[in-house]
């Protein structure tokens, strides 16, 4: 039986339920976080948590668990191995629907749930993703992971109608990042541009881990935007995500990427990163 976690209690799928007047559904005024699960462990749950923490603080939403402990304890009641953890937190649930917020002391709603992913053997690390562009519309402060997530997912069907696996998006023909990815390209000059960190992108925490990888193998990182041109001149390109981990791009916007096959310097550093986060980074059940 699958158990989801709802404000406090651990019940099964089809006991979890939430207001109509919860500020999550009406407003998408919510933060979440999708944490990986490797070999029945939570990868980089300590950065996870800061970030949920400073997502929270960015919307002044009070909201405390011991996110640790209530991720574990999902994982262990449905018995994951591999794919990852959902937590989710609302500002509550209003008397009558306001845009104004309600009183500081509303209890938040609280929620989170696990799920099977394919996460080490996904095909697309030996295939590659092809990517096409779209203008970035979402709003300006995508720095915080709230739920308002319905500009990625009509980009995410653009993909699915082009035939493709996904879509960067640009800002004034500058990429920002993914529908639900961080973007990177190494340039011919074997340097790894990756997006600074700024209110035009998330945070990522699979970025974190993956740039000290790059680091460590020698590669000179340059945290600027780059181009749809640089990126479709480049030798290799890739994404880097949570349920991704880290992904080449072979394809962008029908252009071939370097040879049209996953790079190799993709390649090990995706290596690298599986190596890092399976011994050292991640936090123990
Ligand atoms: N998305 N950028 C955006 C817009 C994202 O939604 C995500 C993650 C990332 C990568 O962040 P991280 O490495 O911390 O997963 C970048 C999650 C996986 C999702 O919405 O499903």
């Amino acid at each position: 039986m699958r158990i989801v976690y709802l404000n406090g209690d651990y019940v099964p799928k089809s006991a979890a339920k939430i207001s109509v007047f919860d500020r999550g559904l009406l407003f998408s005024d919510a933060v979440y976080e999708v944490i990986s699960v490797i070999d029945g462990r939570l990868i980089d749950m300590e950065r996870h948590v800061a970030r949920l923490e400073r997502s929270l603080g960015e919307l002044s939403i009070n909201a405390f668990a011991d996110w640790l402990a209530v991720s574990q304890q999902l994982v262990s009641d449905n018995g994951l191995q591999e794919g990852l953890v959902y937590l989710q937190v609302s500002r509550g649930v209003m008397d009558e629907r306001d845009y104004r917020w309600p009183a500081p002391d509303t209890p938040p709603t609280i929620f989170a749930f696990a799920q099977e992913r394919v996460l080490i053997a996904n095909p697309m690390a030996d295939s590659g993703m092809r990517i096409i562009t779209r203008p970035d519309l979402r709003w300006q402060r995508c720095d915080i992971k709230t739920t308002q997530l319905l500009y990625a997912s009509l980009m995410k069907m653009e993909a699915v109608a082009a035939g493709v696996d996904d879509v960067w998006m640009t800002r004034d023909d500058l990429v920002t990042e993914g529908t639900s990815q961080n973007a990177y390209i190494i340039t011919r000059d074997g340097i790894l541009i990756s997006h600074q960190l700024d209110r035009a992108i998330l945070p990522g925490v699979t970025r974190i881990e993956m740039l000290a990888q790059a680091k460590s193998l020698g590669l000179t990182v340059e945290e600027r935007a780059f181009s749809i041109d640089e990126a479709k001149d480049a030798a290799e390109a890739f994404i880097s995500s949570s349920t991704l981990l880290v992904m080449p791009v072979v394809e962008i916007d029908g252009h071939r990427i370097g040879d049209g096959r996953p790079g190799e310097r993709t390649g090990k550093i995706r290596q690298n990163y599986l190596a890092a986060v399976q011994d050292g980074h991640s936090t123990k059940n």
